[in-house]
């Protein structure tokens, strides 16, 4: 190899235990979950933290999640006590091990490099019997942001982890399942936070945990009301927007672009890749140069979604990405329905386009 030539430094192993000892040790390690694949570290050693953010390139103000085998381990992280540590423990009692994600005021053990300075720690139990062996066997809390380069696809294979991290120091665990990620997209992320003397949670990313759901789980719990505040950038730059909720997320590394419903046919169609819901925009599928449907549900949909963004992609010789408008109004869709809009959207970086003449 020519002194020229990257280096290629992921390993991939099925290991356990020593991936458990690397980990324990400093070292990055990939792992499946339920959702995603998570790139984690000892979330209580700061240098891992930082190689982390550093194999990511993911900005420092873009905090981690902490990852945990027993609800018990979080309770050791947030500074809770009284009322607010009876609402996380109704809903770690209700939704742990799984896709959600509880944000809440963090001691003084939470390096702030891991919380971008905010102060506040987000910690989930996976389900993912991988995951949580890993867990089990490093015997530490683990910090774990998606396993994909900062801006792009979430990988929910160790292909997509090898795709991206391949010249980095991480060790990539497999699993011997084709699709061991069954969510498909990352869990919903809440923040419990006091305001004006009452319990506030507010939904910072949609998930395949509802609103719905996070109310029906705190229905016999007072002073506390949920709202869903899932701000978009127009830009990176907005203020006042969760930390990594900037539009321009999940990208294909070609342009993509969200297609009203009344787009009409158009010449630039044949360049054109469609990623399509339910068939809505089937019309094309002869036109374009290649065609993949998302499936008939949202569940396999989300299963879908990041690998078939992937392989778009990669299509030789097209200029675009197309997909179909998810809904057209929040109130009634599920919540793999409302997850999926949100990444297509973020994926299109916001843009809905009535004519190919816009692309
Ligand atoms: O499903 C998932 O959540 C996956 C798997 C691996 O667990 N992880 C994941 O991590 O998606 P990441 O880092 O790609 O996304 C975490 C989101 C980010 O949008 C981050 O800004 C937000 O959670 N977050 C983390 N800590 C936060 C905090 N202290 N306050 C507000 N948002 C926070
Ligand atoms: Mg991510």
């Amino acid at each position: 190899m020519s002194a020229t030539s990257p280096t290629i430094r992921a390993t991939r192993t099925s290991d356990i235990q020593a991936a458990a000892q690397h980990a324990r040790q400093g070292g990055l390690v990939a792992l499946p979950t339920e959702t995603v694949y998570g790139l984690g570290c000892h979330a209580l050693n700061e240098a891992a933290i930082q190689a982390v953010f550093d194999a990511k390139e993911r900005p420092l103000t873009d905090p981690l999640i902490v990852h945990v085998l027993e609800s018990t381990e979080a309770y050791q992280l947030w500074e809770a006590g009284g009322e607010e540590l009876s609402i996380l423990k109704t809903l770690c009692d209700t939704f742990w091990p799984g896709p959600l994600t509880l944000v809440a005021k963090a001691n003084d053990s939470v390096p702030k490099k891991l919380m971008a300075g905010t102060g506040f720690v987000a910690v989930r139990s996976p389900s993912h019997t991988i995951a949580r062996s890993l867990l089990r066997a490093a015997n530490i809390p683990m910090a774990a942001p998606s396993a994909n380069k900062f801006g792009h696809v979430s990988p929910t294979t160790a292909d997509h982890v090898f795709d991206d991290l391949k010249l980095e120091d991480v060790w990539i665990l497999e699993s011997s399942d084709d699709a061991p990620c069954h969510v498909g997209v990352e869990s919903s992320v809440v923040k419990l936070e006091t305001i004006n003397g009452s319990f506030v949670l507010t939904m910072l990313r949609q998930g395949a945990i509802s609103k719905t759901d996070l109310e029906q789980a705190l229905t016999n719990v007072s002073n506390v009301s949920v709202r869903s505040e899932i701000k978009r950038a127009t830009t990176d730059m907005t203020p006042n927007v969760a930390p990594g909720q900037t539009i321009r997320h999940y990208s294909p590394n070609i342009p993509s672009y969200m297609v009203s419903s009344h787009c009409p046919f158009h010449d630039k169609l044949k360049d054109a890749v469609v990623v399509d819901y339910q068939g809505r925009l089937a019309k094309w599928k002869i036109h374009v140069r290649e065609y993949r449907d998302l499936g008939a549900s949202s569940n396999v949909a989300a299963q879908n979604v990041f690998e078939t963004l992937r392989w778009a992609e990669r299509i030789p010789f097209s200029n675009y990405i197309l997909f179909p408008q998810i809904i057209d109004h929040d109130h009634s869709a599920d919540a793999l329905t409302l997850a999926l809009n949100d990444r297509l959207t973020r994926a299109a970086s916001g843009v809905v386009i009535e004519s190919l003449d816009d692309v």
